[in-house]
């Protein structure tokens, strides 16, 4: 078992390797070098992240890798390769800009690939392996712990590229969840690193969203992220390749705290009408009550009360 674990570490830092490889050398990943360069990141910082790029062809890192005595069927279950109805084999990622992801000792696991053109799925993933497990994964985890740990404290931002770009203005206290749900084994992974959490997702709904998830995930840890407003439409890495990254401290100066972004969140999702009101409570009630420190626990309900103008004992009672 150990031993095929090992194999599928081998495979994926022989595709990684060859997809760096590829980027740095052919002629086809011109377009990706012009890609990379056009989003600003310096070639340290792509360096740093292993970046590569999956050429067209459809089974070029098939063949690389039988050629190199791998066996295919080991390279599927990796997740690199996947295999057609005549038992032929071809590439999983082809024509995409490659983001080697890491586990928590630096090996490669699994990728992320991102189309260049536009096109559909904007971003591919590696499936879940016996060394990728998503729930426990994050982007950026392996290279920014260590910043982390010296600024004691850490920002939570979605994409790849939102990590890069930071990274490379000077930003390294970083991780994204890049596309995967975050869990509580992420966050038991952040909360090693530093209790101080900024979630710094995307000014648009499905960001607003992933926030409010992501908060009862926290709150189930004892920990209570700060939640920072980009300007609608941003990202932080759009924000601090356009803006720099005074930009970016600008709007951490203002972060909100965990608690008033909820209530404001709930509020202006479900109105406060009495029906939106009962709504916001059923919520708010749902993502409170995984507190485990009980003190806190009854503050924030008691707080969200006053918000609400409800009593306290209405906010912690089921309704029928
Ligand atoms: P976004 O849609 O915000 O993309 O998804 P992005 O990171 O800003 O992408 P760019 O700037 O256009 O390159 C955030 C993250 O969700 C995951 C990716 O990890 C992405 O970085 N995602 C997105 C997927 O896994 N698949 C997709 O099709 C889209
Ligand atoms: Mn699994
Ligand atoms: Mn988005
Ligand atoms: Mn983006
Ligand atoms: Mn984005």
């Amino acid at each position: 078992i150990d031993e095929k674990r090992k194999t599928l570490y081998r495979i994926n830092e022989k595709a990684a390797r060859f997809f760096r490889h590829f980027l740095e050398t052919s002629p086809e990943a011109e377009r990706a070098r012009a890609y990379l360069k056009e989003r600003g990141l310096s070639g340290e910082t792509a360096k740093t992240f292993l970046l590569g790029y999956a050429p067209e062809g459809g089974g070029i890192l098939a063949s690389h890798l039988r050629l190199s005595g791998v066996e295919l069927p080991l390279a599927e279950e990796a997740g690199v390769v996947i295999h057609r109805e005549d038992g032929s084999f071809y590439d999983r990622f082809r024509g995409r800009l490659i983001f080697p992801i890491r586990d928590v000792s630096g090996r490669v696991v699994a990728f992320g690939g991102r189309i260049l053109a536009e096109g559909e799925p904007k971003y591919l993933n590696s499936p879940e392996t016996p060394v990728y497990h998503k729930s426990r994964i994050l982007y950026g985890f392996y290279e920014s712990r260590t910043y982390i740990r010296q600024k004691d404290s850490g920002f939570l931002v979605e994409g790849y590229f939102d990590l890069l770009t930071l990274w490379d203005r000077g930003i390294r206290n970083v991780v994204a969840s890049c596309g995967t749900a975050l869990t509580r084994e992420h966050v038991k992974l952040l909360r090693r690193l530093s209790r101080n959490w900024y979630l710094v997702f995307d000014a648009d709904p499905a960001g607003e969203r992933a926030a409010v998830k992501a908060l009862g995930l926290f709150f189930q840890e004892n920990l209570f992220p700060k939640v920072v407003f980009l300007p609608s439409g941003e990202d932080p890495d759009s924000l601090v390749r356009n803006f720099g990254p005074e930009a970016f401290f600008r709007e951490v100066e203002r972060a909100k705290e965990a608690l008033p972004f909820l209530l404001e969140y709930l509020l202006r999702e479900y109105g406060t009408s009495p029906q939106g009101k009962s709504a916001v409570v059923k919520e708010l009630r749902e993502i409170l009550s995984g507190i485990p420190d009980p003190v806190v626990r009854y503050e924030y309900f008691r707080l969200s009360a006053e918000r609400l103008g409800l009593p306290v004992p209405l906010l912690l009672s089921e309704s029928r």
